[in-house]
């Protein structure tokens, strides 16, 4: 099979499950128990935590695991209560559908608009009277274009203004360099299965300074902040797929980028496709694309039988009339939007396979 679809996830890197295998075996001890296998339990997570903050550049402390990223969403979202929220028009489900599901529990929801290109309108920033009392949640990369935000830039020119703001980074970690110091953001948003590690785990990552207040409450793990007993072999294996990640993303750029400007120059030599977001600075494994008068959801499941997985990008666009929001945000014409086919590369892929999928798409588009 060609498995073209790593932003929806990763297979788990051999190298973790290593890691991970103790820990459904012998080691099996709960971290909070005070005897040795306890204890042994408690190290590995203390270790994962140091793998990951080497990653993004944070301190351990300011590192909670959760769930996975939607858990991680949820937890930054219950931060905001009484506040303004603002979130992006192309944030993940696991933002809008927390934000819009508690709607009462913040001082009003609003939307940041964003442009043809992807992202989010700078003039929004000027546009709108932010400041103490307000809560952004900008997502790092989208899910479905790629297209990279200026979190960063948004934070500076933001300075002194008492906003506190938040990042999904789920699709930006391991693909590009992702530190919380430079971003400056509050808080994080993190997963495990989307850089080669187990699903089920994640991470909020915190500001120092900033009180994350807990969304369930029972024993005190994760510093009373997220009560549950920890999911060990999990998060042991989001530390290695860290770490991995860390000592790895240049070689990792290199590859998905070098694969998918191949990919890119094949898809242009297709009569009216069009790549969207394509003015923005994407992530570097992720080109979604769009072609008049195509169905995607169909072109999608020809390509299925091909053995060929691919996705639409949008989870709500699939098997249904509605077209992605994201792509509604950006204005692109629906029927166009209908036809989008979101390639998301990873570390297994090589140049045989964009060529051999660009064959067969130009097959399935003659109608052959
Ligand atoms: C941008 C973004 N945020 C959050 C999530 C949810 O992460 P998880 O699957 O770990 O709950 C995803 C997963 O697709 C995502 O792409």
């Amino acid at each position: 099979m060609i498995y073209f679809d790593h932003n929806a996830t990763t297979p788990v890197d051999e190298r973790v499950v290593d890691a991970m295998l103790p820990y459904l075996h012998d080691l099996y001890g709960n971290p909070s128990s005070l005897y040795r296998l306890g204890r042994m339990a408690r190290s590995a997570i203390d270790s994962a935590r140091e793998q990951v903050a080497a990653l993004i550049d944070a301190p351990a402390s300011q590192i909670l695991f959760t769930s996975g990223g939607t858990e991680a969403n949820a937890l930054a979202l219950a931060s905001a209560q009484g506040k303004r929220l603002w979130i992006s028009a192309i944030e993940h489900p696991a933002v809008v559908e927390n934000a819009l599901r508690q709607s009462g529990r913040y001082a009003g929801i609003n939307s940041l608009p964003v442009e043809p290109s992807g992202l989010v309108a700078e003039q929004a920033l000027r546009q709108f009277d932010l400041g103490a009392g307000d809560f952004i949640s900008l997502m790092l990369a989208n899910n479905e274009t790629g297209a990279i935000q200026d979190v960063a830039g948004w934070v500076d020119r933001l300075k002194g203004r008492g906003v506190i703001m938040h990042t999904d980074a789920v699709q930006a970690l391991g693909k590009i360099p992702v530190s919380f110091k430079q971003l400056g953001v509050q808080l994080m948003s993190l997963s495990s299965h989307k850089i080669y590690g187990p699903k089920g785990c994640g991470a909020l990552v915190h500001d120092a300074g900033f009180s994350v207040q807990p969304m369930q409450w029972g024993g005190d793990q994760e510093q009373g902040l997220r009560a549950g007993t920890e999911n060990v072999p999990a998060i042991v294996g989001f530390g290695k797929a860290a770490e991995l990640a860390r000592l790895e993303i240049e070689q990792r750029t290199h590859h998905i980028q070098r694969l998918r400007i191949r990919l890119e120059q094949q898809l242009k030599t297709i009569t009216d496709l069009v790549i969207f977001a394509e003015q923005a600075q994407r992530l570097p494994n992720t080109v979604q694309f769009g072609i008049p008068g195509v169905n995607g959801q169909m072109l999608l499941m020809q390509l299925d039988r091909r053995n060929i997985a691919v996705s639409s990008g949008s989870a709500c666009a699939a098997g249904s009339e509605q077209i992605s929001p994201v792509l509604a945000a950006m204005g692109v014409d629906a029927a166009l939007a209908k036809s989008a086919i979101r390639i998301s590369l990873g570390q297994g892929n090589n140049q045989n396979e964009i060529d051999q999928f660009v064959d067969v798409l130009k097959t399935l588009l003659a109608g052959n």
